[in-house]
């Protein structure tokens, strides 16, 4: 194999540098030249892409963000879009494709798979953590962070001024994210896919009346993962406010949780996947195949079945979560 490419397409993820640093270095140890095609899938149509060095990567993975962009790519879904990026991807001579991304971009591999006859291979990148075939995705362990330390500050000023706040945090169709910064952040509520599809506002509106009632004046925060409340994270504060007669203040914290330094965590899967996936290139085991960790393990998860969306947020906590509620 004499040359690959790597691209970083859907919404970004911190660590998603410290893929690209590994997938580069790697390569670099076999004598693969890498090509990094810029915003995601985008850069193969308009055939914008750089190369990339051990020298171009060797201070990225403490960078949030991508050193080569990321795009949602509206292109290659529509009719003749993967012949004509297959078709790219053979004149350049890219034997291998690397996509660092999350479901979308994993479908976008499937399609291109008909016509590319290179190997194909994703990286698990999004702070939704919702691929099935990995334990955790690049970026999940930086969003919480960053979501927690949110949280800790708003509940500072909810307590200073024994307020409800509804804290809305991505997570798209799943309340991994909104799970875990609700426990971590002691919040009272949690509202997330996990515990159904519909928010029941009075019942929460009522629950804060009777802890306020036991507790006295006091913070209570609610942590709501985006998508459950369609009107809007303003619209269920105003409800709350009007049906529990205390004062509730939206706080959404939206991209903030795509930013920003990866942590260790992070760091350190996103060059143990990326580092796993060019070597299982290199035996030609990993075409169509995701480079994941299951318990401690690097493991390739056939890239088809990513989206299956069998990986639910840890049963034991959402039921630990449901019972503490019960408490109030
Ligand atoms: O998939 C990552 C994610 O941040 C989701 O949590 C969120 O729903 C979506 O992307 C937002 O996408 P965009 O940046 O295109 O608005």
């Amino acid at each position: 194999m004499k040359k690959i490419g790597v691209l970083t397409s859907g919404g970004d993820a911190p660590g998603m540098n410290a893929a690209v640093r590994a997938v580069v270095l790697t390569a670099s140890q076999y004598g693969i030249e890498v090509v990094g095609f810029r915003h995601g899938f985008n850069g193969i149509f308009q055939r914008d892409f750089q190369p990339l060095t051990a020298a171009d990567v060797r201070q990225i993975a403490h960078l949030g963000g991508t050193i080569i962009k990321s795009a949602r790519c509206k292109q290659l879904p529509e009719p003749g879009g993967p012949q004509q990026a297959a078709d790219i991807l053979h004149e350049l001579g890219i034997e291998a494709l690397l996509v660092i991304g999350g479901d979308g971009s994993f479908r976008g591999c499937v399609a291109l798979s008909q016509y590319y006859r290179g190997q194909l291979v994703g990286l698990p990148g999004t702070i939704d953590n919702d691929l099935d075939g990995t334990d955790l995705t690049i970026g999940f362990a930086t969003a919480l962070e960053t979501a927690l330390e949110a949280i800790d500050k708003i509940r500072d000023t909810a307590d200073a001024f024994e307020r409800t706040f509804l804290v809305e945090v991505m997570g798209r169709h799943t309340g991994y994210l909104a799970l875990s910064a609700g426990i971590a952040g002691s919040a009272e509520q949690i509202i997330c896919p996990e515990y159904g599809d519909t928010v029941d506002v009075a019942d929460i509106a009522a629950d804060i009346r009777s802890y306020q009632q036991q507790h006295g004046a006091c913070s209570y925060i609610i942590v709501l993962a985006e998508t459950m409340y369609p009107a809007g994270a303003a619209a269920l504060a105003h409800e709350l406010s009007v049906q529990s007669g205390t004062e509730c203040r939206a706080v959404v914290l939206g991209h903030l949780q795509r930013g920003g330094s990866p942590v260790g965590s992070d760091r350190i899967l996103a060059t143990k996947v990326g580092a796993y996936a060019v070597e299982q290139l290199v035996a030609g085991h990993a075409h169509m195949m995701m480079a994941g960790e299951q318990a401690g393990q690097a493991v390739l998860f056939p890239l088809r079945l990513t989206g299956a969306q069998h990986k639910k947020a840890d049963p034991f906590l959402l039921a630990w979560q449901d019972r503490i509620l019960q408490q109030h």
